[in-house]
């Protein structure tokens, strides 16, 4: 079997990828482990950037989003016994975000892909990939794909990365003690827009899916096992860190989906190895306090597609030299805003009441400098492509 672009990974990018490569005329197969099904419902992040709302739009998968997804024009930030609201609106003017489950972005891509014949094998066995320096080829199950080039979207624990031969990639980490416990349900938003609130017990998160389905995060400790979450525990704590200002009441519902997700910083350096190419949460990790994750998936695969456009088109490899090069750019600009975010909103259990203060007095500056709520609005509503 051969295909010009052979993609690991059914997740946002490497489902995106195929569907930008298919429009431009390249053909692309795509390779994941995991059920159709299991794609389609794994819960994970839900704010899309302004760039990534219009990639959608543009590549023609974005009219659902558009009907279904909800347009924010800014967010709060909770701490003190005050809510502060970062205006998107007036900060960076016709930027915004929009509120859209990822695996809602996940159906849409796969339904795109379908109807236009495109090849995903889904629950597809020991994936592997081989030759990287040329005339790469990825072995599956008994079979063999030839490929020009291999993209790199099966995320942190995929097969890709780890295929470059030792010492090539340069990694940048770094642990977070505490972890996101996760919950969606079924009750309408207490609030329009999303609430970050820092406090003493930990950082809480208020997000929502739609008009009816609400979407939560708690700050846990990073060793947290979800069935010490019982409903009522979470409701609990969830009014604890968010009915913190006066007249504010959480609204509470049934319970539809948990989970724990650890915090992590990662890169590597180059994204790209012979003709392996890393897309995605393959090559780098965000904390989620940012929601940077899913955005920064599809900005490298904006960039990616035009590269092998430039490669297959006019046989041109200078863009798919420079890819990761590109790519690091706006990586680091997400990973300093998603640490940033992190430390300034989450309790640590070394600190001490200087760090503690520190923090208020940050948050305090972002919420009455014009100049640095600009910084956080631009960089979370997501910073233009160059
Ligand atoms: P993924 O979505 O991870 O997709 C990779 C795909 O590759 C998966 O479908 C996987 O099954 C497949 N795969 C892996 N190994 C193999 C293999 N050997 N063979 C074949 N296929 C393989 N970001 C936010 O902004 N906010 C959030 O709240 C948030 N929550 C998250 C919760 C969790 C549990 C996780 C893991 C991530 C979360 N993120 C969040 C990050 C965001 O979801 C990711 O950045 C985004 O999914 C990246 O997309 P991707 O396509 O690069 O990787
Ligand atoms: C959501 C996730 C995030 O990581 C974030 O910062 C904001 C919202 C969400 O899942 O809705």
């Amino acid at each position: 079997m051969r295909t010009q672009v052979g993609i690991i990974g059914a997740g946002p990018a490497g489902l995106l990828l195929s569907h930008l490569l298919h429009l431009r005329g390249i053909s692309s197969v795509v390779l994941e482990r995991r059920s159709r099904d299991y794609v389609e419902r794994r819960v994970r992040a839900g704010v899309l950037e302004q760039g990534t709302v219009d990639t959608l739009d543009e590549a023609g998968v974005g009219a659902r989003m558009r009907r279904e997804g909800l347009p924010h024009h800014g967010i709060e930030l909770r701490y003190g016994g005050a809510g502060h609201r970062i205006a998107f609106d007036k900060l960076v003017p016709g930027r915004a975000i929009t509120v859209y489950g990822q695996q809602e972005v996940v159906k849409d891509l796969i339904a795109a892909r379908l109807a236009a014949g495109g090849d995903l094998r889904f629950e597809v066995e020991d994936v592997a990939v081989h030759s990287l320096e040329s005339e790469p080829y990825v072995t599956f199950g008994g079979e063999r794909l030839d490929c020009d080039v291999i993209a790199g979207c099966d995320g942190f624990h995929g097969v890709s990365r780890p295929s470059v031969p030792e010492g090539v990639l340069e990694v940048f980490e770094r642990e977070y003690p505490f972890a996101w416990l996760g919950v969606l349900a079924e009750v309408a938003p207490s609030s329009e827009e999303l609430i970050y609130a820092r406090t003493e017990r930990g950082f809480a998160l208020h997000s929502m899916r739609s008009p009816t389905v609400s979407r939560f995060y708690l700050q846990v400790p990073a060793d947290t096992d979800v069935a010490d979450w019982p409903d009522e525990r979470v409701w609990a704590e969830l009014k604890a860190r968010l009915e913190t200002v006066p007249g504010f009441e959480l609204a509470t519902g049934e319970i539809i989906e948990k989970g724990v997700t650890p915090m992590r910083s990662f890169v590597v350096e180059p994204m790209q190895y012979g003709r392996l190419y890393l897309a995605g949460d393959a090559a780098h990790i965000v904390p989620p306090t940012g929601a940077k994750g899913l955005n920064l998936a599809v900005a490298d695969v904006r960039v990616l597609t035009e590269a092998l456009a430039a490669f297959f088109e006019h046989g041109s490899s200078e863009l798919l030299d420079g890819y990761s090069r590109a790519c690091l750019k706006r990586v680091w600009r997400a990973q300093h805003f998603s640490w940033w975010m992190t430390t300034l909103l989450h309790t640590f259990d070394d600190d001490d009441p200087y760090g503690r203060r520190l923090q208020t007095s940050y948050l305090d500056y972002v919420t009455s400098s014009e100049a640095a709520a600009t910084t956080l609005a631009e960089n979370y509503v997501g910073l233009p492509s160059d």
